[in-house]
């Protein structure tokens, strides 16, 4: 008898494949599946079938699927920390630099000239001016939470040169799997905002972190700080990071999410959800997820959950 495994999302076919055919049906419509694999789609309002042992999230965030209704009925929630870490950070850098050198500003300024000649030139020099850039090395950058991405964009960023400070709710910094040397911790999220011109951030979204860069945070940080939110929108208050905006405090907020407040903001980069979508992140992440699931379907192991 095979086993069922229904599809939410487009998984990537490295990952199903782990899933032999002789033993296992896959498809995005089932009746009765044994086990849910999804990235994204929202399952809080899905009516989940009694026949589900396992739910598999191709991703590290778990918000997306009722935990507690989970709980209630014995059955684990899967998910990929660490398989997307390096799609992630590799995005994080891409926003510490496109705001620090302005790169958003100054490339819709050159589309948008009409000019031609010395009027080109004259307008090409002011533009050198207006989007003048700051460098990264020796400045500071913050991470908030210290899981593999967390922890992975902490290393890089020394790399540049940086200095970074990280603060975890729930580990220390010597705990932190992978962290290099020379990451000062930070005693309290306030006391990172307080030090850092960058500040990133990699927890979940829970209860606790659920608007924990609010308005009284933002002011905690240096005039000129760039806020980084690649984790989830509802960790960071809007309105607070438009005010601060406006009043010339935070000069940048760089977000994974499409935002109906914040469009359209010159000083706001916001994104359709693309840290995890790269090819290899996308494949790690339901490999890890589909072994996950055989160990559990097929021997009753739990690798993680
Ligand atoms: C994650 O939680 O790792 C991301 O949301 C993954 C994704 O974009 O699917």
């Amino acid at each position: 008898m095979s086993l069922k495994i229904q599809t939410l999302n487009n998984i990537s076919a490295r990952g199903l494949d782990r899933l032999p055919r002789d033993l296992y049906e896959v498809a995005s419509e089932m009746s009765e599946p044994d086990a849910i694999i999804l990235r994204s789609a929202n399952m809080h309002n899905m009516d989940i079938p009694a026949s589900v042992r396992a739910i598999g999230r191709a991703g590290a965030g778990v918000n997306n699927i009722p935990l507690d209704k989970m709980t209630e009925r014995g059955v684990p929630v899967f998910n990929a920390p660490g398989a997307n870490a390096n799609a992630v950070k590799e995005l994080v850098l891409s926003g510490m630099l496109l705001s620090a050198r302005n790169i958003l500003g100054a490339w819709k300024y050159v589309e948008e000239l009409t000019s031609t000649g010395e009027d080109l030139k004259k307008e090409v020099e002011a533009g050198k001016k207006k989007f003048k850039g700051v460098e990264l090395p020796g400045r500071t950058l913050g991470v908030i939470g210290l899981g593999a991405v967390g922890v992975n964009v902490a290393n890089a960023a020394q790399a540049l040169g940086m200095a970074v400070s990280g603060f975890d709710p729930g580990i220390t910094i010597n705990n932190a799997w992978r962290l290099s040397a020379g990451v000062a911790e930070a005693l309290s999220v306030d006391d990172l905002m307080s030090g850092s011109e960058f500040v990133s951030l990699h927890v979940p979204l829970v209860d606790g972190t659920r608007g924990l860069v609010n308005a009284d945070r933002l002011k905690l940080m240096p005039k000129g700080a760039v806020l980084l939110n690649f984790s989830r929108a509802e960790i960071v208050d809007e309105d607070a990071v438009l005010e601060s905006l406006a009043e010339g405090h935070l000069k940048y907020y760089v977000c994974d999410f499409p935002s109906e407040k914040l469009r359209g903001h010159e000083r706001v980069i916001t994104l359709p959800h693309l840290g995890a979508s790269t090819d290899e992140a996308e494949d790690n992440s339901a490999i890890m997820i589909a072994d996950q699931l055989r160990d559990w379907l097929e021997v009753g192991n739990i690798r993680n959950s």
